[in-house]
């Protein structure tokens, strides 16, 4: 009774205060209140919306904000490139769990990223340079979507000379990203930086506070706020006493709620003392109410279309037939083992169904060697066969979960051999869309094409490197083992080679030297030795055919050419541009970042030294291509960009109200 009482007066006394100075003397922030959705309406461009006031005792300090990974920004690396923030900064925040500045986080993980903010006129603010990708992007796509409310359309718009309607693809906007520094009063309650929380659904204030263990008060203050009503994707300032630390995961729900769940999520139901503040601060408080309930009802209205759009984006798995599950087949026992293990999460297929799938394998269904297309209630899979017992590669596959090695859905056990089924990638192998430029098709792979398979193959050996329990070296990476899907996204195929890595130290030797011309290393074909610089320096020979788009070995008059041993000459010795230049696929043209290229090829030539201890691990080298295919998202090819007065097209500072 007595807690309520005086929870009651704070309120009031903080209300009286709020109803008499209408605003800023307490120097701290108010709340956006969702009115960042509004860009079209006048009167919500304002000093809330624009930006944080440059009220705090620094005028420049160091800020936390928080960004949720979404692909491809779920590295420290590309999370930083995104927010102009240091990587090194990022993956060392121990809050953020991460081993590496290139692991990956799941999807949707909270990151945290340290900041400089500083005041930029009236608004603190952390600037940075985003290029326009595609056309459908607006200054609230661009505020909402990529920076994920950490800006709002109303600050792009004042800050930016280029009107809304102009905005192209390639045009380079100076984005605002909020933060601030702690005001007199923060610094005095013993507040040293400030967070920028992003709300998500399900939040609330009290929830985020506890979250980071500070007191509630001190939020709702920070904000302005005197109610615990809250909106998703917009920011809320967290003061904290140091580094950020969390004690309670945030309770956010996973995933968005159903729209029913939404009217009540926003609205704290415990604190009916709430009520009583409503009607002493009387007109105000429902004003701002009123604006709640408006951005809500603009919440109701945008959300299921969107909802909807994204479900009718999801590809659809191919779903195995559920009546071709057959456990009866014991001579999958038999032949496999170990193979239990594997049986328990995988389809087993009917042998008819299979050849009811592959047209009773059929050569028209042969994608390549010995594997079909198949088709399962309209789904695509590749089917493979191979002989014999295969189990060993079979329980390797099932362990691996990742987006850049291809997935094994099924099998089945027929006559000595075993059918692999594996998910089904549309474009076919990397070897054949390069060589396809040289032919009558002449599609040609661009340069920000090349450089996300680049990436994608470099996430995936680091991933057996370092991330499998015990690690794995794939041997035989080759860029006939890579797969491209829809999208030009890399699977690497083909992993029945890999083996472990021990760790005894010992060097492990083989006498049975198996690979791909071209692409082995040095050590491997003179004494056979065995370490995972074996993939590096694949690596660098994908990185080669990627950047020339020739084959690792050429037959010419003087017998076989390998690609690793003409890139040392290319970038040794004088007019480095012109023989570079000469190096590169011309199928390209002039389409690419010679700067980037240069760096490609720098990276190339390092994976493919002759000495193994000279190359580069894995994680370096994923750390590079990260940084290579970061920075070749924002380059635009010179055609769309050049015809542009360039300096007409920067971003121009407006000065604010
Ligand atoms: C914010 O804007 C309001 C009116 O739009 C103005 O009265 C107030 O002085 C401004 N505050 C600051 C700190 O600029
Ligand atoms: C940190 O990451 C490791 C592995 O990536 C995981 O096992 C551990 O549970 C994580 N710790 C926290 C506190 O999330
Ligand atoms: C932030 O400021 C500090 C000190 O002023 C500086 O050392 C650091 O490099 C800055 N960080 C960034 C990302 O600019
Ligand atoms: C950020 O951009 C604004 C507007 O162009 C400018 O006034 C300010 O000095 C910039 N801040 C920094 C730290 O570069
Ligand atoms: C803002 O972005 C989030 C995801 O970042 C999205 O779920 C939400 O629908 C967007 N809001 C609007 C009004 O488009």
């Amino acid at each position: 009774m007595e807690k309520n009482l005086k929870l009651w007066l704070k309120f009031y006394v903080l209300a009286l205060l709020l109803l008499l100075h209408s605003g800023s003397t307490e120097g701290q922030q108010a709340y956006l209140n969702n009115d960042q959705l509004e860009c079209a309406d006048k009167s919500k461009d304002n000093n809330v919306t624009r930006g944080f006031l440059c009220n705090g005792v620094q005028k420049s300090c160091k800020s936390y904000i928080t960004f949720r990974a979404e692909a491809p920004h779920t590295s420290a690396v590309t999370i930083a490139y995104l927010l102009g923030a240091q990587p090194d900064l990022i993956s060392s925040l121990r809050l953020n769990n991460l081993s590496s500045d290139v692991s990956s986080v799941p999807a949707n993980s909270l990151v945290f990223v340290p900041l400089n903010c500083s005041c930029a006129g009236s608004y603190y603010q952390h600037n940075i340079t985003y290029t326009i990708k595609d056309d459908t992007e607006t200054y609230f796509t661009i505020a909402n979507d990529t920076y994920q409310g950490l800006t709002t359309c109303q600050a792009m718009k004042a800050q930016n000379s280029i009107g809304i309607l102009d905005l192209k693809v390639c045009d380079k906007l100076l984005v605002p990203l909020r933060c601030a520094c702690p005001t007199l009063d923060q610094t005095k309650a013993g507040a040293k930086f400030l967070l920028t929380y992003i709300a998500y659904w399900g939040d609330f204030i009290s929830s985020i506070a506890e979250s980071f263990g500070v007191d509630e008060q001190s939020v709702l203050d920070a904000n302005k706020l005197t109610e615990d009503l809250i909106f998703p994707f917009t920011p809320v300032l967290v003061p904290l006493a140091a580094e950020p630390t969390m004690i309670l995961a945030p309770q956010a729900s996973p995933s968005p709620p159903s729209p029913s769940h939404i009217t009540s999520a926003p609205i704290r139901k415990s604190k009916s003392s709430y009520k009583w503040v409503f009607v002493g601060i009387g007109i105000a408080a429902g004003l701002i109410l009123l604006f709640g309930l408006s951005g809500l009802l603009f919440f109701f209205y945008r959300r299921p279309s969107q909802k909807a759009e994204q479900e009718a984006a999801t590809p659809s798995e191919p779903k195995p037939l559920s009546d071709s599950i057959d456990y009866s087949d014991d001579s999958w026992f038999v032949s496999i083992h170990e193979g239990r293990y594997a049986v328990e999460s995988l389809t087993s297929y009917k042998f008819k169904d299979l050849e009811a799938a592959t047209g009773n394998f059929s050569e028209s269904n042969i994608i390549k060697g010995s594997v079909y297309r198949g088709q399962f209630q309209g789904d695509y899979a590749a089917i493979k066969v191979m002989k014999g017992d295969v189990s060993a590669a079979m329980n390797l596959l099932k362990k691996i979960n990742h987006n850049n090695i291809i997935r094994l859905s099924g099998f089945c056990v027929h006559g000595g051999n075993t059918y692999l089924v594996y998910e089904h990638v549309e474009k076919g192998s990397l070897d054949d869309l390069l060589q396809s430029s040289k032919g009558q098709t002449s599609f040609t792979l661009s340069w920000k094409q090349r450089v996300q398979i680049a990436y994608d193959v470099a996430d995936a050996l680091n991933y057996l490197h370092n991330y499998m329990n015990p690690p794995y070296m794939h041997k035989n990476l080759n860029t006939s083992n890579i797969l491209l899907d829809g999208n030009f996204r890399a699977k690497l195929a083909n992993i029945g080679f890999a083996r472990t890595v021990e760790n005894d130290g010992d060097l492990q030797l083989t006498r049975h030297v198996v690979g791909t011309l071209g692409y082995m290393a040095p050590e491997y074909i003179e004494s056979g030795v065995i370490t995972p610089k074996l993939d590096v320096f694949a690596f660098g020979v994908v990185l080669l055919e990627l950047l020339s788009g020739r084959k690792a070995a050429e037959k010419n008059a003087e017998g076989e050419e390998l690609l690793s041993a003409s890139i040392k000459g290319v970038l040794e010795g004088v007019d480095l541009r012109e023989k570079l230049q000469n190096f590169i696929d011309h199928a390209l043209g002039a389409e690419y970042p010679l700067h980037l290229a240069f760096s490609m090829a720098q990276l190339a030539r390092n994976c493919v030294a002759y000495d193994l201890n000279a190359r580069p691990s894995m994680a370096e080298v994923l750390i590079a291509a990260t940084k290579i295919f970061s920075s070749s998202l924002d380059w635009c090819p010179s055609s769309e960009f050049q015809s542009q007065s360039s300096s007409s097209r920067l971003p121009t500072r407006i000065i604010g109200c």
